[in-house]
């Protein structure tokens, strides 16, 4: 792959954050810019004030340009929020050719049929994922082209996201001077940054608990299988400390970071009371039985978002935790015990290098995401972004199969 600079732009409910990436190969990415600032104007994944979250956008991008000393002319975007919702479906075609080959037109038309799943109103197809084909019968066929065959089906997973939505959002971003070269559902870009191929073949669950929202995805055979965005995250949970301790929200908010704990069991040593500035205290064991009974239930939501209640075959390799909420000490813990499942936390992994300050975080496995989406050429969104006219994203989706 030719030598290129990539950027992305994480547009979260708390931060966003800019990075811009010189991609020398797929394992060899140097961040060269990074640009993260307070998120103000957004709420739940979805912009509410537009003055507020443009002039955000616009201080995170001024910040990444002035550290790499290059100008953005276009950039990878995250979407999440309780719009976005999905299905896996399926289409089926013939192989008319007298050669019975299967050909890069053979699987547009396949995957064409596939959108034909009804789309609810508002709402536009954000990815049309194929998960694998079936080539007469022969399951798990990653590339059919080539092969011989009569009849190619096709398991797509569809994820529609709703258009006003998707609109403001890019709109932020084109006020700050900058296309929208693509938009990939966050849990997606998350995934790429902190799961292993093999994971994602077994079966894994990944959930990022961010600021306003909870996305999750869960990934089988390789690929994607089921995705679900849950409007509770770190937010909602300084929320509740900040009415059930009568605190401040700031304050509050500087309490979970400081002291919060999940850990089942608290010690005696451990039941001081927080002296915490301008005379606010509140006693350490209830900051930590409010967290711990909050992270409980959105364990328990987590799991009603599942496809299945058959855990262990969906993922053998339990749930993986990243967002900034999962820096929660005793978390992975505390999932253990709630869900009885493997649980780890998703840092976003090492093949990046240079200005990485804070992307090692797991708050920050979604905006590595973006950055390795692109460095690792997968799937365009299907999304009509403005760049290629009204035909953008189907002709994208044409160039990456013609390039598989
Ligand atoms: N050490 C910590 N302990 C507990 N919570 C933390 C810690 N560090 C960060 N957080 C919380 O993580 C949240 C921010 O996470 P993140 O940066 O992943 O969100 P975001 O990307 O801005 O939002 P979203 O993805 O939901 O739109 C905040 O609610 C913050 O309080
Ligand atoms: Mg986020």
């Amino acid at each position: 792959m030719a030598k290129r600079i990539v950027t992305a732009i994480d547009v979260g409910t708390t931060k966003i954050a800019t990075v811009m990436a010189d991609v020398k190969s797929q394992d060899d990415i140097e961040v060269i810019g990074l640009g993260v600032v307070p998120s103000h104007g957004l709420h739940k994944g979805i912009v509410v004030n537009m003055d507020e979250a443009k002039s955000s956008v616009a201080s995170s991008v001024k910040e990444a340009q002035k550290v790499s000393g290059l100008r953005i002319d276009s950039a990878y975007v995250g979407v999440t929020g309780r719009h976005v919702s999905s299905i896996n479906n399926h289409g089926v075609v013939s192989i008319p050719h007298s050669d019975r080959l299967v050909r890069p037109q053979d699987l547009k038309r396949v995957l064409s049929t596939t959108r034909g799943a009804p789309v609810p109103e508002g709402k536009k197809v954000l990815h049309a994922i194929p998960r694998y084909y079936a080539l007469d019968g022969q399951e798990r066929v990653k590339k059919p082209v080539g092969m011989h065959g009569t009849r190619l089906d096709v398991e797509t997973h569809i994820i529609t996201a709703s258009v006003s939505s998707v609109r403001n959002l890019a709109k932020c971003i084109r006020s700050a001077g900058i296309e929208v070269a693509d938009l990939i559902l966050e849990p997606l870009a998350s995934g790429e940054a902190v799961l292993t191929p093999q994971e994602m073949d077994a079966g894994i669950i990944m959930a990022d608990i961010g600021g306003g929202t909870t996305d999750i995805a869960v990934f089988k055979d390789g690929s994607i299988y089921h995705t679900a965005i849950i409007p509770v995250a770190g937010y909602q949970l300084t929320s509740d400390l900040s009415i059930g301790l009568g605190l401040p929200f700031t304050v509050a908010e500087r309490m979970k970071k400081r002291y919060g704990n999940v850990m089942p069991e608290m010690e005696d040593d451990q039941v001081e009371d927080l002296g915490l500035e301008n005379g606010h205290t509140a006693s350490h064991r209830d900051l930590c039985n409010i967290i711990r009974s909050r992270m409980e239930e959105l364990f328990e939501l987590i799991l009603l978002e599942m496809p299945t209640t058959d855990y262990q075959s969906l993922a053998p390799h339990g749930l993986v935790l990243t967002g900034g909420t999962s820096n929660l000490e005793g978390l992975d813990e505390l999932g253990r015990a709630a869900l009885r499942m493997p649980v780890r936390k998703g840092q976003p992994y090492a093949e990046i290098y240079g200005i990485t300050d804070v992307l090692y975080d797991p708050a920050y496995a979604t905006t590595v995401g973006l950055v390795l989406w692109q460095a690792r050429d997968k799937e365009p969104s299907a999304w009509q972004v403005k760049r290629g006219g009204i035909f953008g994203g189907f002709v994208n989706l044409i160039r990456k199969i013609f390039r598989s």
